[in-house]
C-alpha cells in the first residue's frame, strides 16, 4: 500500500496546478476568449464572444487578434496598447461606428493586417491610420462617399481586391448612392467641389466683412463731420461767454 501512495499523492498535486492554472486562465481573459499557438504565431481568439468593446489583458506577445464577430461599436484612443508584436488584427463583423485618432497607437510598425470589413463605418478621419503600414479592409462598410473618405482613401494602403466593396451608402449626389467609391471618383473630385465651395465661402464673407468697414467708414467719417462742425460752433460760442464771464467777475469785483 505503502508504494502506491506516492505517485497518487504526485498526480493529485499536479492536477490541482493545473487546476488553478485554468482557474487562473479563466478568470483573467475575458469571456469567450482563448489562447493559443497556430503555426508558430501566438494567437488570441475572441470571435463572437458577443462583446460590446476591446477586451483589456490582451497577452502582450500576441501576434494575431481575432475580435470579428462581436458587438464592438466604438474605438478608443490606445484601444490595442501594450501589444507591441500584433501583425494582424480582425475586427470585420462588428457594430463599429466611431473609431478615434490614435486607436490604432502603437501598432505602426508591426500591424501588416487590418480588417475593419463589415462594420457601420461611415465617416473617418484619414488621421485614424497615419503611420500604419497594414494593408487595411474597408469594404462592406455604409460609406458617405465626400472628400473625407477620398482623402482616408487615399492615406490608407487598401488589402488587394478589396476596393471595389468601398460602395457609397450616402452621397451628396443621389446617383452615387450603390457605386463603388472608386468608380465614382474617376468622375468627380470630391475635395475639389469641397474647395470651391468654401472658396466661395471666404468670398463672401470677405467682402461682408469689407462692407461693413466701409459702411462704418463713412459713418465715422460722417458723424466725425458733425461733431467737428457742431464743436466748431461751441467753440465760436466760447469767447463771447467768457468774455461776458469776466466782464461779471470784474464787475463783482468792482462792487
Ligand atoms: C510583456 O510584459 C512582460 C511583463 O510586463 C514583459 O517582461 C515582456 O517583455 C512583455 N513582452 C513583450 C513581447 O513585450
Ligand atoms: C475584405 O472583407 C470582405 C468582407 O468581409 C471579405 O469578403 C474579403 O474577403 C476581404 N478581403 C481580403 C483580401 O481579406
Amino acid at each position: 500500500g505503502g508504494i502506491v501512495h506516492p505517485p497518487n499523492a504526485v498526480s493529485f498535486q499536479i492536477s490541482f496546478v493545473l487546476m488553478t492554472f485554468c482557474f487562473h486562465s479563466a478568470t483573467t481573459f475575458p469571456k469567450g476568449c482563448y489562447q493559443a499557438e497556430e503555426d508558430g504565431y501566438k494567437t488570441f481568439r475572441c470571435s463572437n464572444a458577443q462583446l460590446t468593446e476591446v477586451p483589456k489583458d490582451i497577452p502582450n506577445d500576441t501576434n494575431k487578434l481575432y475580435l470579428d464577430f462581436n458587438q464592438i461599436a466604438f474605438l478608443p484612443v490606445d484601444a490595442f496598447r501594450n501589444l507591441p508584436v500584433l501583425l494582424e488584427l480582425e475586427l470585420s463583423h462588428n457594430a463599429i461606428v466611431r473609431i478615434e485618432s490614435g486607436a490604432f497607437r502603437g501598432l505602426s510598425e508591426h500591424l501588416h493586417s487590418l480588417d475593419l470589413s463589415s462594420n457601420k463605418l461611415v465617416s473617418v478621419n484619414k488621421d485614424v491610420f497615419s503611420n500604419l503600414k497594414a494593408k487595411v479592409n474597408l469594404s462592406s462598410n455604409p460609406w458617405l462617399c465626400d472628400c473625407r473618405l477620398q482623402e482616408l482613401i487615399r492615406t490608407v494602403d487598401l488589402v488587394a481586391g478589396s476596393s471595389g466593396s468601398i460602395v457609397c451608402d450616402s452621397s451628396a449626389k443621389e446617383e452615387h448612392v450603390g457605386k463603388p467609391f472608386l468608380q465614382v471618383v474617376t468622375d468627380i473630385d470630391f475635395c475639389s467641389v469641397y474647395k470651391k465651395t468654401t472658396d466661395i465661402a471666404m468670398l463672401v464673407t470677405m467682402f461682408g466683412w469689407f462692407a461693413m468697414v466701409i459702411s462704418y467708414l463713412v459713418y465715422y467719417v460722417r458723424q466725425n463731420q458733425e461733431d467737428a462742425r457742431r464743436h466748431l460752433e461751441y467753440l465760436k460760442s466760447l469767447p463771447s461767454k467768457q468774455r461776458k464771464s469776466e466782464e461779471s467777475s470784474t464787475i463783482s469785483t468792482v462792487v
